[in-house]
């Protein structure tokens, strides 16, 4: 099939590498050349990496079936073409609006986005049949989920295509109705939370806190740690739209993330999260 990125940063160049490396021809879309040579750099190091440990993966074949643009008209015949560009609803419209447009009256239309309604981008097309969510995880090429978002109006047979495309990539889906977060975020991001709120607390320290989950609950890492990972900016920013798409205060944001962001304590990116790096 021919399968179509829009936008290469962290998540889009995992994508398209998994496409890539399950036999499909990907074009990758970006704002910018520049920003295309260094998604072309990392993807190959990934690949030189992955092929390392698992002899299947060919790079210079994975490689020759990867394509980098800047002109949208590349798209006009993909098969299915799935953003990861920024968590905006307005920009995120606008390229549903224009790939709409553009693409053939094929082409399934998918969206990457974590936090953001599905129906709200499919409503802006006239093929909203042919709209889905397909979350992937970071580090795309390891983990092994996508949930796969139906609206009411996604059709049965965009559902098919996206679970086999996900099968091919030797990954597992789960279906997961248009609601906010989905199913791993709307559990982890307010677990979190809560692991945050018990440091405001001052109940116990983040590496008890971590301890606790990982010899308690049999967690492989704790929480704070995760969200270290995460990047403490992100989890506010999930926490944030969780809150605000349900009105709910079980998901208010704890104050001591909003104030470690501020001081731009963001996690290991930064050097200082709930732990020092
Ligand atoms: P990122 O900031 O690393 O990459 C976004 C890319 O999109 C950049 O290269 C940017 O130049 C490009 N871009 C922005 N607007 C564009 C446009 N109009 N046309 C073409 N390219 C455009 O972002 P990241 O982290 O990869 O996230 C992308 C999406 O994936 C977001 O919707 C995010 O919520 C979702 N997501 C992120 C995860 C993560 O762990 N970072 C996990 C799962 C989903």
């Amino acid at each position: 099939m021919k399968i179509a990125v829009i936008g290469s940063g962290i998540m889009g160049n995992g994508i398209a590498q998994v496409f890539a490396t399950s036999g499909h021809h990907v074009t990758i879309l970006d704002i910018s050349n520049e920003v295309l040579r260094k998604a072309e750099n990392t993807i190959a190091k990934s690949l030189i990496k992955l092929s390392q440990k698992d002899a299947k993966i060919v790079p210079s074949e994975v490689l020759a079936r990867l394509n980098y643009t800047t002109d949208k008209q590349e798209l006009r015949d993909a098969d299915l073409v799935i953003e990861a560009i920024t968590e905006n609803i307005e920009v995120k419209k606008k390229v549903f609006r224009e790939l709409d447009e553009l693409c053939e009256p094929k082409t399934i239309l998918a969206s990457n986005t974590s936090s953001l309604g599905i129906g709200d981008m499919a409503a802006v097309t006239n093929r909203k049949d042919r709209v889905c969510g397909m979350h992937f995880f970071n580090p795309v090429p390891l983990m092994k989920l996508v949930e796969i978002t139906a609206t009411d109006e996604t059709s049965e047979e965009t559902i098919q295509i996206a679970e086999m495309l996900v099968k091919q990539m030797n990954k597992e889906s789960i279906h997961v109705k248009d609601t906010p977060l989905f199913v791993v975020n709307r559990l982890l991001v307010p677990f979190i939370c809560e692991a945050i709120t018990l440091v405001e607390e001052g109940t116990a320290s983040p590496a008890d806190i971590d301890k606790a989950m990982q010899l308690g609950a049999n967690h492989p890492i704790g929480p704070l740690w995760l969200a270290d990972i995460i990047g403490l900016d992100t989890m506010l920013h999930i926490q944030e739209a969780l809150f605000v798409k349900t009105n709910d205060s079980k998901y208010r944001v704890p104050e001591l993330l909003r104030e470690m962001v501020a001081r731009g304590e963001l996690g290991r990116k930064s050097g200082k999260g709930f732990y020092q790096y």
